[in-house]
């Protein structure tokens, strides 16, 4: 066993031992031995959402021990120590506290006071800002009215806002926002082909005012809105920033009063709740960014309040845990049924892999096993026509966790949305059950192995959670992010890893900048680089017009 560290855990001991004895049970005669699975197996979330989470390779027992297993490493104090705003980041030594975001309301917070009015504040400032442009009071140099946003930031700063706005997509105004992101100028020349200066207003989105790619693109912009406009003095009527760093953002040249602040304790993948999720208010208004914040709290009180066996994240996080450590699952996949969802796994491959994929525990010890699953996905029905047939008939152990939302708020035009529910009922099902010909199959298999029907076999057994929401809302959406927020941060406390920072990013960054020195000399390679980098510089050197 390389997983030394649970074994100290009598339920994990446990655990182990039914490992063996249900690793080889087919899901299929799981659901044949017990007419209740999904009725035990299955969670309605206040008649908004149901999580099924029956196909699993599961059973009572197996749910009641991880459930104890989670008792035993008291999941329950570190939920609490987050909610009670404990720095719980320690290689940070900060706070974690994206839920006091979700509590506009000051009464019922368990927070100090203190931070739920600076929360307050912030959302009021949001507001005011958002409603003067949507209104059109808040106007360009020309006086005339905005009509696009340019979001000019990366990771956190960008994936959980675009991922949103393209979601809500339906509860948008007249507002165009643009995300950029790339240090690859297509990007920039992309948008700048799409906007009018005149009506256009920059949200340079950075915490920490320091990403590099955020002020190259920041810069870049400042500069040709400076030379095409020829006034300076023009520049702080269309450059907002939102920002942990106020004085580098000064420095760069934005007024004090454009400044929005992000909290310190607001981890950038955590963040698009707080004022980085401004581009989301400025297209969906401050009404729905509420509902969407509200979501969220819902979820949160669920995952506060509920016990481990009726809870939704925990749950979701046990499961994972389950394959990850026993089944040695190396993947999990996401797939969405909406178009609407089709920036999902992007945005959740930075929650998950970001947050969980750390190689030194809470004790400062190498870990042995596995943390962060390698988190992929895509959108229903068109991802079964690309990477579903490894999922049916491949040799990889993928669990798989369905999203829907039974209702489309655009007319169901021509039975396209029953067509697509029916896709997601259909492939749960052929994943976890697979052909029922596998033993009349098998034995052919024997005889006559070059009988084309062989090839036609499906086994099944591959696990997935369905998540069916009624439809996409902001409130829906808000309840969505929440709960994998949560899941994430479960999986966190059980893998003993700390979640909520980011050092591994670091080590390519620094290296980038001192590569850009030796690109720029057209002449000279002068850094000792291994044979591979090298070689690659010399061609760039070489090839370069
Ligand atoms: O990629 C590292 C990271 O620090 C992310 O965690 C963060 O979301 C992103 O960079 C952007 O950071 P910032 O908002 O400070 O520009």
């Amino acid at each position: 066993m390389k997983f030394n560290y649970f074994k100290k855990n009598k339920y994990f001991k446990i655990l182990y031992k039914n490992f063996k004895n249900i690793k080889n049970i087919h899901i299929k005669d799981l659901f044949l031995n017990d007419k209740n699975r999904f009725k035990k197996f299955s969670i309605n979330f206040m008649d908004i959402m149901v999580l099924d989470y029956s196909k699993n390779i599961i059973n009572d027992n197996i749910m009641k021990f991880l459930c104890k297993f989670a008792k035993e490493i008291k999941l329950n104090k570190e939920i609490k120590k987050m909610f009670k705003g404990e720095k719980i980041n320690k290689t940070e030594n900060s706070s974690v506290l994206h839920v006091a975001l979700r509590r506009p309301i000051i009464s019922k917070n368990f927070l100090k006071k203190n931070i739920m009015l600076k929360v307050k504040k912030s959302l009021e400032e949001m507001k005011t800002f958002s409603e003067r442009v949507i209104n059109g009071r808040l106007r360009g140099f020309t006086n005339k009215k905005i009509t696009d946003i340019i979001n000019i930031g990366i990771g956190g700063s960008e994936l959980g806002p675009k991922m949103v706005n393209t979601a809500l997509k339906d509860y948008k105004n007249h507002l165009n926002i643009h995300y950029l992101s790339n240090i690859d100028n297509n990007n920039l020349i992309d948008i700048l082909r799409k906007i009018d200066l005149e009506k256009s207003l920059f949200l340079i989105v950075s915490k920490t005012f320091k990403t590099y790619e955020t002020i190259k693109n920041a810069n870049s912009v400042k500069k040709y809105f400076n030379n095409k406009i020829n006034k300076k003095k023009f520049f702080s009527k269309h450059f907002y920033a939102v920002s942990n760093n106020k004085n580098e953002a000064i420095r760069f040249g934005i007024k004090k009063n454009n400044i929005f602040k992000i909290f310190k304790s607001i981890g950038g993948r955590y963040s698009v709740w707080s004022s980085a999720g401004l581009s989301i208010m400025l297209s969906i208004g401050y009404k729905n960014f509420l509902k969407f914040l509200n979501g969220a709290n819902k979820m949160d009180d669920h995952f506060y309040n509920e016990p481990y066996n009726k809870n939704i994240p925990i749950i979701l996080s046990l499961i994972s845990f389950w394959y990850n450590i026993f089944f040695n699952a190396e993947t999990e996949a996401i797939l969405t049924y909406s178009n609407r969802l089709n920036k999902f796994t992007d945005y959740i491959q930075q929650l998950n892999m970001e947050s969980n994929g750390k190689n030194i525990d809470k004790n400062g010890e190498k870990v042995l096993y596995n943390t962060s699953q390698i988190i992929w996905g895509g959108v229903g029905t068109n991802c079964q026509h690309s990477f579903f047939q490894l999922l049916h008939q491949g040799t990889r152990f993928v669990p798989c966790d369905f999203i829907s939302f039974v209702n489309n708020r655009n007319k169901n035009f021509y039975n396209h949305n029953i067509n697509l529910l029916s896709n997601f009922l259909a492939q749960t099902k052929s994943l976890a059950f697979g052909s029922n010909f596998i033993e009349k199959f098998s034995k052919k298999y024997k005889s006559n192995k070059n009988n084309a029907k062989l090839y036609k076999i499906f086994f099944g057994n591959t696990p997935s959670n369905s998540i069916m929401f009624k439809s996409i809302s902001p409130k829906n959406i808000g309840i969505l992010l929440s709960m994998y927020e949560h899941k994430i941060f479960t999986q966190g406390i059980i893998l003993n890893i700390f979640s909520f920072d980011q050092w591994g990013v670091e080590l390519g960054k620094n290296l980038s900048k001192i590569i850009y020195k030796n690109l720029k000399n057209r002449k000279k390679v002068n850094y000792e680089y291994d044979s591979s980098t090298h070689g690659l510089i010399k061609y760039y050197k070489k090839w370069k017009k």
